[in-house]
């Protein structure tokens, strides 16, 4: 039994109950986004944990009022350290750290039977000075967790045959 289960099963949850999610859940999704690779192995993030009802609030505005962003009982932004450092192939590295540690967290919410969804729709300026972020730092995302009020369904991927290929593009 491998992680396929909770890859396949994991969808974007945009509806949420209220109810809080355990501390030991919350604990070890963050623990599997600290363990997550990044470059040179440098961690240039910071996870600030949003489980105030007031703050989270304040981020649903921030994010243009979608609702499920203040219904979640937490709201993980996902920050970055260090928006120079570039990999040896020239492009930047902390959008793709990041989003590793975003996908460990995600997978690791699926496996605790929690529903997430990443969010980018949001105005940073706004969510920096909300969470007192430094300015020359960034929050690339915001990771909304909760308990699943409505499953919605998987979305259709395309055919293996259309994203895979063999020795030649
Ligand atoms: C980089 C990235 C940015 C995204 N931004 C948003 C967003 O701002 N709001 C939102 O509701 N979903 C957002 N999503 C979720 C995608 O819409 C979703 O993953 C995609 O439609 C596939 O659906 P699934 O996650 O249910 O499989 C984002 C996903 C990624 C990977």
């Amino acid at each position: 039994m491998g992680l396929l289960p909770e890859i396949e099963t994991r969808v974007s949850t945009r509806e949420y109950t209220s109810d809080p999610i355990s501390d030991e859940s919350l604990s070890r999704i963050l623990e599997a986004g600290r363990l997550a690779p990044s470059a040179k192995n440098r961690q240039s993030w910071r996870f600030v944990v949003v489980t105030d009802g007031s703050v989270r609030e304040k981020i649903e505005h921030a994010a243009f009022g979608q609702e499920y962003v203040g219904v979640a009982p937490v709201v993980i932004a996902l920050c970055t350290t260090n928006i120079e450092y570039k990999m040896p192939n020239g492009q930047l590295s902390y959008p793709i750290d990041l989003s590793f540690a975003a996908s460990f967290m995600m997978l690791q919410a699926t496996h605790e039977g929690l529903g997430s969804c990443l969010v980018t729709t949001f105005r940073e300026d706004d969510v920096k000075s909300i969470l007192t972020v430094p300015y020359s730092m960034r929050v690339v995302m915001l990771l909304t967790i909760g308990h699943v009020d409505t499953r919605p369904e998987r979305i259709e991927r395309l055919p293996m045959d259309r994203v895979v290929s063999y020795n030649h593009w």
